[in-house]
């Protein structure tokens, strides 16, 4: 039947134009001015609308068993509130523990995805432990179309891998031409510091910051790239949070490291004093790396308006206010993460776009091209163009409204960002060429999501 965009401002994140777009069998055919349609299209008229490309977002857990518990998010319920958001593709960290098999793991998160997300996602691998079988494990993994991996140099035994893996996991990486993504924390300093926090009583989850402190962050990101440097892999440092460890990155870049930088929504807008509120309020904020010193939000908002910071993403890891429970006697049993997948988009707009510095196409960029870029998933996804996904975004920039945990789709009882104003919102959200959310609400086809299969991008 198709589908027709009537007088889009068409929003790239290298372009910016007026006209129609027209959309056949899920994929965008013609942009043009006043295109015909046939009697039976479906027509929007998006007039004086924004449309941007479906927003990605590059690092989520929706299936997760961490920290004796699992997070609050089935994919049906993941998915609907990415769309609610604006976020029409989102790629998972497959995280088995160490002691299970990485191919397993693989086929049982797989599982978990199959047929119950409402929009396309695709998966990074992790790599919890090297051993003999893993090199043949990834390259299946891999041929199945899962083109990136993910390694923790955090949560010793549990995700964590010691440099001996890391070195192999990116000289592995470097001959599949795969990209690594990295959660980069010294994982002995912060074992050894919890131990000393907790031993001197220093129990409440104010005191997760200081057993991580931004240096242990700096050191991770460096050894990262050191061993990128050595091995020649790729690298990508996922949810950047601090001053030190960027300038870490840069330095690597500057000497010609593959390296780019991943920053997550919590860290522009909330900072270390959300973590220091009494009881459960502190523990909601509790996530890896911590929330940090305000300074550093004025650096990743500036590193990311020049692009420095490559990627907006939400680390988006719902845990419910019980599950924050867990961790009442000692903060080093506060399940890690906070939801975001429903809130990045309007956030960054609000408080980047419209209220800061962040350049409009920057923002098209950080939200979405440049992920597709690195990820294998251009441009089929992350712009506006004929032979592209019909993944699209149109934007009521003239929406007000408030974040509210009881008005979310995402599976948890609390919102980290509650209270706070946003400044446009979707208002209309197409999975390729189908129409999934009006004004901030799913009324679209659940299950409709694919697996996006990737190939090796050998940068
Ligand atoms: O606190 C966090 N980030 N939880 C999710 C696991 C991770 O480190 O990404
Ligand atoms: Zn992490
Ligand atoms: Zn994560």
């Amino acid at each position: 039947m198709g589908l027709l965009i009537r007088n889009a401002d068409i929003v790239n994140a290298d372009s910016r134009s007026k006209g129609d777009i027209w959309i056949e069998n899920e994929t965008i055919t013609r942009i043009g001015e006043n295109l015909d349609a046939p009697p039976n299209a479906e027509v929007i008229d998006a007039a004086g609308r924004m449309v941007f490309p479906g927003f990605i977002d590059p690092h989520v857990h929706i299936y997760l068993p961490f920290m004796a518990t699992f997070a609050k998010d089935t994919h049906e319920s993941g998915s609907i509130a990415a769309l609610a958001g604006g976020t029409t593709t989102y790629i998972e960290m497959v995280c088995p523990s160490r002691n299970d098999d990485a191919l397993e793991g693989y086929q049982l998160w797989k599982s978990k995805a199959a047929g119950s997300s409402a929009c396309d996602y695709a998966f990074h691998m992790a790599v919890t432990r090297f051993d003999d079988r893993t090199e043949e494990q990834l390259r299946e993994i891999v041929a199945d179309g899962t083109a990136s991996f993910k390694i923790f140099l955090a949560y010793k035994n549990f995700f964590g891998v010691d440099d001996d893996e890391m070195y192999q996991t990116l000289t592995l990486a470097k001959k599949l031409g795969v990209i690594v993504t990295a959660h980069c924390e010294n994982a002995e300093l912060v074992g050894r510091l919890q131990q000393e926090l907790i031993a001197a009583g220093k129990t409440g989850p104010e005191f997760h910051e200081p057993s991580r402190p931004e240096s242990v962050e700096a050191e991770g990101t460096g050894r990262f790239a050191t061993f990128l440097e050595n091995t020649g892999a790729a690298g990508y440092v996922v949810h950047l949070s601090s001053k030190g460890a960027l300038e870490a990155a840069m330095a690597a870049k500057s000497r010609g490291v593959r390296i780019w930088v991943e920053s997550v929504l919590p860290h522009f807008l909330l900072d270390k004093t959300y973590a220091e509120r009494p009881g459960v309020e502190g523990m909601k904020h509790v996530m890896s790396p911590p929330l940090r010193d305000k300074r550093n939000q004025k650096v990743l908002w500036d590193a990311l308006a020049q692009g420095f910071v490559d990627t907006v993403g939400t680390d988006h890891c719902p845990f419910d206010t019980a599950q924050k429970l867990m961790g009442a006697a000692a903060f080093t049993q506060i399940p890690n993460g906070i939801p975001g997948i429903e809130d990045r988009v309007n956030l960054m707009y609000t408080y980047g776009v419209k209220r800061g510095t962040l350049g409009l196409h920057r923002f098209v960029d950080a939200a979405s091209t440049r992920a597709a870029k690195l990820f294998g998933l251009f441009p089929r996804k992350g712009t506006i163009a004929v032979g592209s996904d019909a993944d699209l975004v149109i934007y009521d920039d003239a929406y007000r409204g408030r974040l509210t945990a009881a008005a979310q789709q995402t599976n948890c009882d609390y919102n980290g960002f509650e209270g706070m104003e946003i400044e446009g919102r979707a208002a209309v959200v197409t999975v390729r060429g189908k129409v999934q959310v009006r004004d901030g609400k799913f009324v679209g086809e659940r299950g409709r999501g694919r697996m996006l299969k990737r190939q090796p991008a050998y940068f």
